[in-house]
């Protein structure tokens, strides 16, 4: 009886590791799209795939927003928009939704203080070595609801994809529209009209975005997207019909998104153009 049980549990552990393994090799090729977006923060894109674009994005502004929102920085320039020198804006709503990634948004970022209900401490871990979530990262430019999904196309296809395989998941190619979701729009402190530093030309702006040229190693050479020149050739429904940009107010200290301007529909999980 002992032995026909070691018997039965043995040839059980066997086919377990032989479907387990086999399930384990599968899963390795080829990852399961999440069913909803959300974000992952811009370490993601790091790694085996956009190391240069990690690193030029690092160094350049964009990798370094939510400082700005820290008492004794760029004094001068809140001076004059009045905002309060002195002040720490690193939790207030209105400055998070322009300086962080994916604020009041599925995995987007939450501020120092966020807790669940039942009281665990929420808070996006912040690593100065490492940006992430806490900066205005790749997914504010490339995402339209973040990045989760389309990350694991590229990654299926090692990145020989199509702009409409990866824009079916919300990946956007509108670039020079995709800014004004922040420069020049409504809500930003910083507009035209307060100083000309804040004047807006896509063309020469978008040069600073990530200029990868120096961040090119011999470690990093085999991430080349052979695909770029091809898919220049391409034109995704993005392009041709920009989103629509978020409009959005602060009510009792939270941040309320006007839903008929959120670029994807969660509901109806629909895109919405500007008509
Ligand atoms: C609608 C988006 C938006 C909101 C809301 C927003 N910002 Fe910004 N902020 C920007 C953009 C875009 C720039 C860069 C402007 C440029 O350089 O043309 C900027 C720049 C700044 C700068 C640097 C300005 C300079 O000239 O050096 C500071 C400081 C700053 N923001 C703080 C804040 C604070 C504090 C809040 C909240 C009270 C806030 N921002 C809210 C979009 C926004
Ligand atoms: C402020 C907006 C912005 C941010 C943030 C940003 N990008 Fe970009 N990215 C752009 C723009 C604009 C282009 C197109 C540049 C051009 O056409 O010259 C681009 C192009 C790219 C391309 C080439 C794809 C193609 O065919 O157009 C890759 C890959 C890329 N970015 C990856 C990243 C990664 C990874 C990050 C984060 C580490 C990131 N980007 C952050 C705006 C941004
Ligand atoms: C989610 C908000 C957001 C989006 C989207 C965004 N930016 Fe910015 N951008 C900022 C903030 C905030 C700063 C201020 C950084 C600073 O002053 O240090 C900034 C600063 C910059 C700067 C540095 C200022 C300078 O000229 O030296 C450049 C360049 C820039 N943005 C280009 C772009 C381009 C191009 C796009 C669109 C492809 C874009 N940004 C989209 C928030 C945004």
């Amino acid at each position: 009886m002992r032995n026909s049980l070691k018997f039965f549990a043995l040839t059980l552990v066997s086919i377990g590791l032989v479907f387990g393994g086999s399930g384990l090799a599968e899963a390795k090729k080829k990852k399961k799209i999440p069913k909803k977006p959300s974000f992952v923060g811009a370490v993601k894109c790091n790694g085996s795939c956009h190391d240069p674009y990690y690193q030029a994005w690092k160094a350049s502004p964009h990798g370094g927003t939510f400082n700005l929102l820290k008492p004794g920085n760029r004094v001068e320039a809140k001076k004059r928009v009045k905002l309060d020198p002195d002040k720490d804006y690193t939790t207030t709503p209105l400055c998070l939704r322009c300086h962080t990634t994916g604020y009041k948004q599925r995995g987007g970022f939450k501020p120092a203080g966020s807790k669940n209900k039942k009281g665990k401490d929420t808070s996006t871990p912040i690593d100065p070595e490492e940006p992430n979530k806490e900066q205005v990262g790749c997914e504010m430019c490339h995402s339209v609801a973040g990045g989760a999904q389309f990350r694991i196309v590229m990654k299926n296809t090692k990145g020989d994809f199509k702009k409409a395989e990866t824009e079916k998941y919300g990946q956007r190619w509108d670039y020079a529209n995709v800014c004004t979701r922040c420069h020049t729009h409504k809500r930003t402190p910083f507009k035209p009209d307060v100083h000309d530093k804040y004047k807006f030309n896509f063309e020469e702006r978008k040069k600073k975005v990530h200029p990868i040229e120096k961040y090119w190693t011999a470690d990093n050479e085999d991430q080349k997207l052979e695909k770029l020149k091809d898919r220049k050739k391409e034109t995704a429904q993005s392009e041709e019909t920009p989103l629509i940009i978020e409009d959005f107010k602060v009510v009792k200290n939270k941040l309320r998104f006007n839903k008929k301007t959120m670029p994807y529909n969660s509901k109806k999980k629909s895109f919405r153009y500007k008509k």
